[in-house]
């Protein structure tokens, strides 16, 4: 079709990447992408912190458990931020911004332009030969990485970004079939095509080249919600001034 929509549908995220650090060009590029995308209101709401210090980075490898934190090109951690809202503040103008900076609404805000940032910054890496994969693994220990990255009051980290040359090219994983996430006009059935994915899945995971196994779509999503995780993340969230009215 055309080399961006090529670049889009050859996503997989990259695990194992090799011992090349990003040059400065790179980086420079994924930052801009990243600044470029939509931004609500244009509050540009986020913050990206690139990790450079070895000691901050086996930190935050320690809190996700897994290597490629650690062993990569580049770590980013995109945060929500609504601190800069603030700059120049006097104590009255804070008060009158208060609701606004601690509603769920300008939490969700913040989320969001955080996510389209990252998600331009990853279609970049990626358009230049780069792999990326996304690390909620992150919000294991939140506030560990709120103390490590020295968060203000209304910053908090959201996720990282794991950046560098793939060591390796897993297959492209199925996604569900358009017509259970794509609807006209109004929310529709879609059982069917959740089974048809599922067989579809099972499939793909008994013939996939490393971890196969015996799974469906349905059952992986049961099992993650019947198990509780992360549910000290509220605090913290709230501890930062967000998402508390
Ligand atoms: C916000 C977010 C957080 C994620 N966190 C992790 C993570 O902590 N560790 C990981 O290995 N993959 C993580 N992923 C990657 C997903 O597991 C992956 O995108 C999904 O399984 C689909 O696979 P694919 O990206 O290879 O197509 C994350 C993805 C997103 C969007």
């Amino acid at each position: 079709m055309n080399q961006t929509i090529d670049t889009l549908l050859n996503h997989r995220s990259i695990r194992q990447f090799k011992n090349t650090k990003l040059t400065d060009e790179q980086l420079d590029y994924i930052i801009r992408s990243a600044q470029q995308a939509s931004t609500s209101s244009y509050m540009m709401a986020y913050t990206i912190i690139g990790i450079t210090d070895a000691e901050k980075k086996a930190a935050l490898a320690e809190v996700s458990g897994q290597p490629y934190v650690k062993d990569n090109g580049h770590l980013l951690v995109f945060c929500a931020d609504l601190h800069r809202q603030t700059h120049s503040a006097t104590s009255e103008d804070y008060n009158q911004m208060v609701d606004n900076l601690e509603n769920s609404e300008h939490f969700l805000v913040s989320a969001i332009d955080a996510a389209l940032a990252a998600q331009n910054a990853a279609i970049a890496a990626e358009s230049m030969g780069l792999g990326i994969c996304y690390l909620g693994s992150l919000r294991n220990h939140l506030e560990r990485v709120d103390e490590l990255l020295a968060l203000p009051t209304h910053v908090i980290p959201l996720f990282g970004m794991a950046i560098g040359e793939p060591a390796h090219q897993p297959e492209r994983k199925p996604r569900l079939p358009k017509s259970a996430i794509y609807f006209e006009n109004e929310y529709q059935p879609h059982d069917d095509a959740i089974q048809t994915f599922d067989d579809q899945i099972a499939e793909y995971y008994q013939s996939r080249s490393s971890n196969n196994r015996s799974d469906t779509w349905t059952d992986q999503m049961h099992r993650r919600f019947k198990k509780t995780m992360r549910m000290d993340v509220t605090d913290l969230v709230q501890k930062k001034g967000f998402n508390k009215r």
